[in-house]
């Protein structure tokens, strides 16, 4: 049996953590650790999983899920270079940090998947992409394929694409969040009520996405099915179009393409 340990239970670890426990897995199977003990505490307590030190977790674990913040990692990696060797499988889901870092820090051989996740995770719908390090087989990314799908879908990507991926899904939900947000802020000038209108377009949004990922239909044709000619729709949309919305979320992506390839480079040596 593989035994995992999350390292960072903060929001991530802790959604993945959860999810993993719901997709069955034994918690005698899991550790967890955590700078402060009150939390590593309330975590045991919450889901069954020892919560350890560094030492401990590279020392039984075969799999480190590496869940700190970006800027805590070179410590981390410090500490797990004088513990762990090529048996041991990394798995990185900080944002940002290029598998060659890893491989730079942690002894030679070591393999290392880089995963990038979306905060749905916390409701086990993430989308998380995973790449492999120049160690990592085909095995090591079936664990990573197995145990990010437990919290969601799962796609491989080339690590060249991760920056990528990043401005798309890794932000994307905060790109649905602020749209949801204008929408809100238009049926607050049309004079309704914001709870009504909340709700009208939270559910819109929910029936929406499940449309998209459910019918297999083109997102054209979706739209295509609510927009009669001369109709209410069409009105709208021209005014998007007249605003310019679909150009700057293709210069807002862009944008955060540029931006986690500057964050990438400030981990080079
Ligand atoms: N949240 C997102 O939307 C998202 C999406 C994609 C990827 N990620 C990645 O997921 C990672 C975690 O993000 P998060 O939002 O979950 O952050 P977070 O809530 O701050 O969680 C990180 C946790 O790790 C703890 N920690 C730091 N160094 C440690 C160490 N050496 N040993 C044990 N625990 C340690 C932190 O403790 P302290 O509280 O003491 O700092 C904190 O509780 C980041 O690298 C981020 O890039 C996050």
């Amino acid at each position: 049996m593989t035994t995992i340990a999350v390292l960072g239970a903060g929001k991530i670890g802790e959604a993945l953590l959860s999810g993993v426990l719901a997709a069955g897995r034994n918690p005698d199977d899991l550790m967890l650790t955590e700078r402060y003990p009150e939390r590593a505490a309330q975590l045991e307590k919450n889901y069954g999983v020892r919560a350890v030190d560094t030492a401990t977790a590279a020392r039984q674990a075969d799999v480190l899920v590496i869940a700190v913040k970006p800027q805590d990692i070179e410590p981390l990696l410090a500490e797990l270079a004088e513990l762990i060797d090529a048996r041991t499988l990394v798995i990185s889901l900080c944002a940002g940090l290029p598998t060659a870092l890893y491989e730079r820090r942690l002894p030679e051989g070591v393999p290392v998947v880089r995963v990038m996740p979306n905060t749905p995770m916390l409701v086990g719908e993430a989308m998380s992409v995973i790449s492999a390090g120049s160690h990592a087989s085909e095995a090591h990314l079936a664990v990573a394929e197995e145990l990010l799908g437990s919290v969601g879908k799962v796609l491989r990507v080339a690590e060249t694409q991760q920056d990528a991926v990043t401005a798309l899904s890794g932000s994307g939900p905060a790109y649905f969040f602020y749209l949801v947000e204008a929408m809100i802020d238009a049926g607050i000038l049309l004079g309704l009520p914001r709870p009504m209108v909340t709700e009208l377009i939270t559910q819109s949004a929910a029936g929406a996405a499940r449309m998209l990922r459910d019918s297999g239909e083109h997102p054209v044709s979706l739209r295509e099915a609510v927009t009669s000619p001369g109709g209410t729709t069409i009105m709208a949309i021209r005014e998007l179009e007249n605003h310019g919305v679909r150009a700057a979320l293709i210069a807002a992506i862009e944008a955060a393409r540029d931006r986690s390839v500057q964050l990438g480079r400030a981990h080079e040596d």
